[in-house]
């Protein structure tokens, strides 16, 4: 099993002290917004090329396809060129600038696939793309399991700074869109730590999982939380290690994100803002003696140029689903 890390450097947990509030557990926040593609998927990708060469299923000279909505691809462009793959990135159409010119720039070539259909339409669009083509390869970060089994090592790391610390944490909480980042930090969290409680977070909007466990019907609709609510239950969550669900809206994440940006010197993306804000809310709950933890997935600078927040293909808002499941 790949044990590196891909040559990644271990990130900070850092401790959130100027948005703290008097009263309120503290919260730790693992910054993988600083891995070198600017995002927390640069966790994903040698791992997953590691074990694939490994079981014989993947070898240099061939494509690799995925589905993103940019920091996978981007983060895949690089390990890929690194590797001696050709990079194909599926992308649902409306992303940002920056996130198209960064894969272009690491060597990816990008396929746009209709913003009505978001990434369910992509997944069709790779499935179909690899047997059309044959030497390439789908890695399908949506289903396969090899992307929470790579967390393992990000989960690792906070266990090691926490003990450091000399902290045992009460709680975990983090947003979800493949679900790999939750489940892989989660289970290593439980191993380590028996009693932690963790808190899965979904945008209103697209909230499968809040959706079941509250017996409401699920509708997806467009937001401007990329990264979060494909669409669809994350076959990558793995739920019996999710204690709780909460929903957040897009204005809660992009509003957190430029308190942090202004106010810690973080230079975090929306879904970012979106785990601190709901930290934040479960940090007034817990009180003064808890630890909180969480992560913060991707960088400012991927929003620069939609940075009220309106995607123009995406009709964005804030709706909580509601109503009996069908
Ligand atoms: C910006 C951003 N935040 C959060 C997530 C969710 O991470 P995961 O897919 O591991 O659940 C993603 C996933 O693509 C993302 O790009």
């Amino acid at each position: 099993m790949s044990t590196d890390n891909g040559g990644l450097k271990p990130t900070e947990l850092y401790e959130l002290t100027r948005v703290a509030e008097p009263g309120a557990a503290r919260i730790l926040a693992k910054c993988e917004f600083k891995n070198p593609t600017g995002s927390h998927k640069d966790r994903v990708f040698s791992y997953m090329i590691d074990e694939l060469e490994a079981e014989g299923a993947i070898k240099p000279g061939m494509t690799l396809v995925e589905c993103s909505t940019g920091n996978g691809g981007a983060a895949l462009s690089r390990v890929g060129a690194e590797r001696g793959y050709q990079v194909v990135i599926i992308m649902p159409r409306g992303m940002t600038a920056e996130r198209t010119r960064q894969i272009e720039a690491l060597g990816g070539t990008i396929l746009e696939t209709a913003g009505e259909g978001f990434l369910l339409e992509s997944e069709d669009t790779a499935r179909a793309y690899v047997e059309k083509n044959p030497g390439s390869y789908f890695l399908d970060q949506s289903t396969n399991e090899l992307n929470w089994r790579s967390w393992r090592l990000c989960g690792e790391e906070i266990v090691a700074s926490l003990k450091e610390k000399g902290i045992t944490p009460d709680h975990f909480i983090c947003s979800i869109g493949t679900g790999g980042t939750f489940t892989g930090i989660a289970d290593v969290l439980k191993d380590a730590f028996p009693d932690v409680v963790t808190t899965a977070v979904e945008v209103d909007r697209s909230a499968a999982l809040y959706a079941k466990r509250k017996g409401l019907k699920f509708e997806h609709q467009a937001h401007n939380l990329m990264g979060l609510g494909p669409g669809k239950m994350p076959a990558n969550l793995r739920e019996e290690l999710v204690d709780e669900v909460e929903i957040i809206t897009g204005d809660d994440g992009w509003a957190t994100m430029k308190r942090l940006i202004s106010e810690e010197d973080l230079y975090v993306g929306p879904t970012a803002g979106g785990n601190v804000f709901a930290a934040q809310r479960l940090a007034r709950r817990l009180g003064p003696d808890q630890v909180v933890v969480t992560v913060l997935f991707d960088s400012a600078w991927k929003y620069f140029s939609i940075w009220d927040g309106k995607y123009s293909d995406y009709e964005t808002g804030s709706a909580a689903p509601t109503g009996p499941a069908a």
